[in-house]
C-alpha cells in the first residue's frame, strides 16, 4: 500500500474501488460490502461477477486509466494477477482458460503500474491449498453466485478483503477528520 490519499467518493457517496483480474468477484464482493461502489477488469468472458465490469488486459486497462487521468475516479486499487505458477488450488486450471500456459509473471508488472497511480493498493498473491469439492468451496469462503470450479478456486474470501477494505476507510476517514 503507499501513503494515505484523500479519499475519492462517487456521487451516492461511495468511494470506488478499481478491482484487476476481478475474475467472479470474491474479492470485489468484500470490498462492495466494506462501503466500496467496485468495477473490475479480467481478460476472460465473466458473466458471473456482480458489478461493472470491462473485459480487457488489466495492464493495458489501468495505463489507459493512468494516460487518460481516469485513474482519479478511484480511492482504492485492488490487484489479484495470475497466481498459477505459485498455487497448487489453481494449477492447471487457467490453461483451459486460453491464459496462464507460459507462466507469465504480471506481479512486477502490475506493481510498477501501481506505484504510478499514487493511490493506495493491495496486490494478492496466495500460496498452497488442496483439491476441495465445490461445495466445500462455496460454503468455505461464502461465494454462492458461482458454481464455476475455476472462478472458485481462483476466489478471494469476500470476508477477507471485506476485512482489508473496512480497515482501509477506517484509518482514511480518521485521516479526513484530522485534515
Ligand atoms: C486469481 S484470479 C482473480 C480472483 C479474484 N480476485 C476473486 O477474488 O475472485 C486471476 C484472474 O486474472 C485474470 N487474468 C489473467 N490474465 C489477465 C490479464 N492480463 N488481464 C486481466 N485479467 C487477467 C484471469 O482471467 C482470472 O480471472
Amino acid at each position: 500500500m503507499t501513503q494515505p490519499t484523500d479519499i475519492r467518493r462517487v456521487p451516492g457517496d461511495r468511494p470506488r474501488l478499481l478491482d484487476l483480474f476481478c475474475c467472479a468477484g470474491g474479492a470485489g464482493t468484500g470490498y462492495q460490502r466494506a462501503g466500496f461502489a467496485v468495477d473490475g477488469c479480467d481478460i476472460a468472458e465473466r458473466p458471473n461477477y456482480p458489478f461493472a465490469y470491462h473485459r480487457g488486459d488489466a495492464l493495458a486497462h489501468l495505463a489507459d486509466l493512468i494516460a487518460t487521468g481516469e485513474i482519479g475516479r478511484y480511492a482504492f486499487v485492488h490487484a489479484s494477477p495470475p497466481c498459477q505458477d505459485k498455487c497448487t488450488l489453481t494449477v492447471g486450471t487457467n490453461r483451459s482458460q486460453g491464459w496462464g500456459g507460459a507462466h507469465e509473471d504480471l506481479v512486477a508488472p502490475t506493481r510498477d503500474l501501481l506505484e504510478r497511480t499514487g493511490l493506495p493498493y493491495v496486490i494478492e498473491q496466495p500460496n498452497g491449498g488442496g483439491k476441495p469439492t465445490i461445495p466445500e468451496l462455496q460454503t468455505a469462503m461464502g461465494i454462492t453466485w458461482t458454481d464455476v470450479r475455476e472462478e472458485l478456486t481462483e476466489a478471494i474470501p469476500p470476508a477477507y478483503s471485506e476485512f482489508s477494505g473496512r480497515a482501509y476507510l477506517t484509518v482514511a476517514n480518521l485521516l479526513e477528520v484530522a485534515a
